[in-house]
């Protein structure tokens, strides 16, 4: 870690997490100095869903929930950056404090809760960014409240579908109460349906991908690939948080909510290599949980993941990290001779897929 981002995080560890995020978004719009140059190297680029990614790495929804930052996350390095979740209605989440750093295990624990400022307020930001290159996903939820949580998303296909290179459909947050039933199998039926539907009659049609728990049986994850499969979906983002907990050494670990971070990765890992395996080769697969590293990146990809995404990795290990983790990718792909990243998907495929969780 450079001084500078020693210097920055011992900052914004000495304030409560919600406002060291605020701050950091505040950073990001001034336009942070990085330490470490993000690489430009053809080995890195991904084509997928008639996408091309500069690199494999993307940040994850939920750092950049308003859409306020897509352009800074950009010029930190990161291939992609996935804005949200935004829902149709402003809405406050859960009482705070709602955001718990876990020090001793690199690790978070959140109860936002879908906190947003509504579908109104990111569509102006997206609209006023709209002429700027670069890989913008959005992820779309449904308010608390809802009386018809599918058409709060079929809402947001329709509001970011001119806006978006792609779109996520997130029904994994542990912190809205019900959602996590919508990946059982005949809710999943109708709210893809609706939402291919809201796609094919919006003036264009963006790539959509699910994003799932990493807390499903077997079973679940079966149906859930032969929905995404059926209803034709383009992808799926591997995993949200848990509300499982492993072994975990930091005061805060019975607080209520979703795990993130390195208690993670080996959860999120299996689950996203099950998934290759019961959707085949050709569906795109965005793995995530506790990517903190090359090493943790690549170890997705070689399970199965065409590209990867971060959250709670840059909490602790600052704005640096993408560019760190960019030219940790390259020297691997030196040293181990390979012509382009995409080759090594898949390479841990059975041994990731045959772990227990
Ligand atoms: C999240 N995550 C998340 N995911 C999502 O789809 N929509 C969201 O609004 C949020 N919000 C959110 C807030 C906070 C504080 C955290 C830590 C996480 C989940 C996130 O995108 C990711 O799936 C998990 O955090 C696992 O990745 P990491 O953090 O281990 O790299």
């Amino acid at each position: 870690m450079s001084v500078l981002d020693r210097i920055g995080k011992k900052l914004l560890f000495s304030v409560d997490p919600e406002t060291a995020h605020g701050l950091s978004i505040a950073a990001l719009k001034c336009g942070v100095p990085v330490a470490a140059r993000p690489p430009r190297d053809t080995r890195l680029n991904v084509d997928i869903c008639g996408m091309s990614f500069p690199n494999p790495l993307g940040m994850a929804a939920g750092y950049d929930k308003n859409a306020e930052v897509p352009d800074g996350l950009l010029s930190l390095g990161f291939g992609f950056a996935e804005v949200g979740t935004i829902t149709p209605l402003a809405q406050p989440g859960n009482p705070k404090p709602r955001i718990f750093r876990l020090e001793q295990d690199d690790a978070v624990i959140n109860r936002l809760g879908f906190n947003n400022e509504g579908h109104d307020a990111a569509k102006a930001r997206l609209i006023a960014r709209k002429s700027r290159p670069g890989i913008v996903g959005v992820n779309i939820g449904a308010n608390r409240d809802s009386t018809d949580r599918v058409g709060d998303y079929e809402k947001g296909v329709t509001c970011f579908a001119p806006l978006a290179s792609y779109l996520t459909v997130n029904i994994s947050s542990p912190n809205t109460p019900g959602l996590l039933g919508m990946q059982a199998r005949e809710q999943l039926s109708e709210l893809l349906s609706r939402v291919m539907a809201a796609r094919a009659a919006a003036s264009t049609q963006p790539p959509v991908f699910l994003k799932i728990g990493p807390d499903l049986s077997e079973a679940e994850m079966q149906d859930i690939a032969a929905e995404v499969l059926e209803q034709r979906l383009d992808g799926v983002i591997v995993s949200n948080t848990t509300t499982t907990r492993p072994p975990l050494h930091s005061r805060a670990n019975g607080e209520p909510g979703g795990l993130s971070g390195t208690p993670l990765f080996e959860r999120s890992t299996a689950v996203l290599a099950r998934m290759r395996k019961f959707l085949g080769p050709q569906c795109a697969i965005i793995g995530l949980g506790g990517v903190n590293s090359a090493e943790t990146a690549l170890e997705k990809i070689r399970a199965g993941a065409d590209l990867v995404q971060l959250y709670t990795g840059m909490i602790y290990a600052g704005p640096s990290l993408p560019g760190q983790i960019l030219n940790g990718m390259v020297r691997i792909l030196d040293k181990e001779g390979v012509a382009s990243i995409d080759k090594l998907r898949d390479s841990r495929l059975d041994h990731w897929a045959g772990k227990q969780i």
